[in-house]
């Protein structure tokens, strides 16, 4: 579904993502991890077209996306959400959502049609209730579920998702690995993730990537990678290893 070869990208001097080959393939969960600053946000950037690799190519249902833009991107089935949300304040979630509907690949141009999809989109991201709120009024966890809404509005293929179960407690985010196994199924995506929350990865991924530097140090199954030693000394520390 998703390949990336020899992907790079630099700021300045630093590379934020360095020669990485990667797959995901259809119906996957694959969690993305790797410390602050290890490239993960960089790499959605390149895979939906907000940046452009100096050098390696990228690949989607075996189209070259490379140069594309994220118009374009969005419109081959690549959905997202930004680790700094970014709804449409003047909007209600309910004409958030609805826009997200009118402009994705529903094939839906009709405004009332539009809206009672939005409306069950909303109803699955949990946030029917505060469909006519604005979204500066709500707290970060429902604007992060409001991320997760639009991206879906958009019928994607294949979600991007960053770090959109930030600051859960241990019940939440069982609540959120089931959600996330519940959107997979109802919308039969493709999903590939970054959390922080080592819980919520380790119980919704299938493969884990581990990035460092912006390179790869460790892929596998998700018990396989955290007990990988460079993972344990690049990122979880002895201390967090030994709790797993
Ligand atoms: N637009 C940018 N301009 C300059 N440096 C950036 C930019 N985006 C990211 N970086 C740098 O690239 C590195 C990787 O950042 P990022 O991909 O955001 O990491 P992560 O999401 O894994 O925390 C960091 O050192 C960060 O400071
Ligand atoms: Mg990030």
């Amino acid at each position: 579904m998703l390949k990336g070869v020899h992907l790079t990208k630099s700021f300045g001097g630093l590379k934020a993502i360095s020669s990485l080959d990667f797959e995901v393939d259809k119906g996957e969960i694959v969690g993305l991890i790797g410390p602050n600053g290890s490239g993960k946000t960089t790499l959605f950037n390149l895979i939906s077209g907000f940046y452009r690799p100096e050098k390696g190519h990228l690949y989607f249902k075996g189209i070259e996306i490379t140069r594309k833009s994220p118009y374009a991107i969005a419109r081959l089935g690549i959905g997202r959400t930004f680790q700094i949300v970014r709804p449409l304040p003047n909007f209600t979630l309910l004409e958030n959502v609805r826009t997200a509907v009118l402009y994705g690949r529903s094939g839906i141009h009709n405004t009332k049609e539009a809206a009672s999809r939005a409306e069950e989109i909303l109803g699955i991201s949990g946030l029917l209730e505060k469909k006519d709120q604005y979204p500066l009024n709500l707290a970060l966890e429902d604007r992060k579920r409001l991320e997760i809404a639009r991206a879906l509005a958009m019928d994607p293929d294949l979600l991007l998702l960053d770090e959109v179960f930030a600051g859960l407690n241990e019940k939440e985010i069982e609540k959120a690995v089931a959600f996330t196994f519940e959107i997979k199924y109802r919308f039969d995506l493709t999903i590939f993730m970054v959390e922080h929350v080592m819980k919520a990865i380790m119980g919704a991924c299938n493969r884990i990537i581990v990035l460092h530097h912006g390179a790869k140090i460790a892929e596998g199954m998700p018990e396989e990678v955290a007990h990988h030693p460079k993972v344990i000394s690049a990122y979880l520390g002895s201390q967090y290893a030994e709790r797993l």
